[in-house]
């Protein structure tokens, strides 16, 4: 019942032209997907024209993050508006990378996802546990606080709307996917707390992605599972072929 949501994330990645390009390749090697959610997430700078490139197509365009104030003197930053008004319907939020890199902090990504939903905006909230925490057998534990802190204040009438990405850090560009038995078991356990956040209802209703090292070689078993709604894809949605191959091979129809 839950509509599979592959979204792709080109990080810092193609200029203008190739994004451009990339997002039209895209939009027309899936023209013929049914039943999958297709989304792209250039960089800022590429937002207006690759959402103009893909007006009337299946595809979307997501930003890679964003502030909370609609305008003001924030420096560098970009609004939910200016998402808005250039057709950008979904944000990443709370990618490992942003965490990591520019200081990210769970209440930060949850204040951020209230006002994207304010806004209309559809946030894809990133989490998940490095290597050190999966071998200290943390990695619930750090799913499920980041889960929790990131949902909070977020109401049923608004919840069903997010989709949440787990992506374990040690899988982020490695090459090392978890298995799919692994992020099964993750998955299950984050719609586990959304049942007790919310209700059973609501939590068989939440999109949950795996994201990390995601190929056409691997989407099928991982798809296949039954707490795997889709995929964050980093390095191969740099190609149009290898990110359409993921998007047909999650169409169940
Ligand atoms: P890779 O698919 O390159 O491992 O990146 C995953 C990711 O970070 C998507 O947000």
């Amino acid at each position: 019942m839950r509509t599979p949501i592959i979204a792709g994330n080109w990080k810092m990645n193609k200029h203008l032209e190739d994004a451009i390009a990339l997002a039209e390749a895209v939009a027309s090697a899936t023209s013929d997907v049914k039943n999958v959610d297709v989304v792209v997430a250039p960089t800022f700078v590429c937002l207006a024209s690759v959402a103009s490139a893909l007006e009337g197509t299946h595809v979307g365009v997501a930003a890679q993050n964003m502030h909370t104030a609609t305008s003001g003197a924030f420096t560098g930053e970009i609004s939910p508006t200016m998402l808005t008004d250039v057709g950008c319907g979904h944000v990443i939020l709370g990618h490992s990378e942003r965490r990591q890199f520019f200081g990210e902090t769970d209440r930060g990504v949850n204040e951020k996802a209230k006002v994207a939903l304010a806004h209309g905006l559809i946030p894809i909230i990133c989490i998940g546990e490095s290597l050190g925490e999966r071998e200290a057998e943390q990695t619930m534990d750090k799913v499920s606080f980041q889960v929790t802190a990131a949902l909070s204040g977020i109401g049923e009438e608004d919840i069903t709307k997010v989709v949440l990405a787990y992506e374990p850090i040690w899988a982020i560009g490695t090459g090392k996917t978890a298995t799919p038995e692994q992020a099964q078991e993750v998955h299950a356990s984050i719609r586990a707390l959304l049942a007790q956040l919310y209700s059973e209802d609501i939590a068989q209703q939440i999109r949950i992605q795996y994201g990390g090292s995601v190929k056409p070689a691997n989407i099928a078993d991982l798809i296949s599972q039954p707490d795997i709604d889709g995929a964050l894809v980093g390095g191969a949605s740099l190609k149009a072929d290898s990110f359409s191959q993921i998007v047909m091979a999650s169409d169940k129809g």
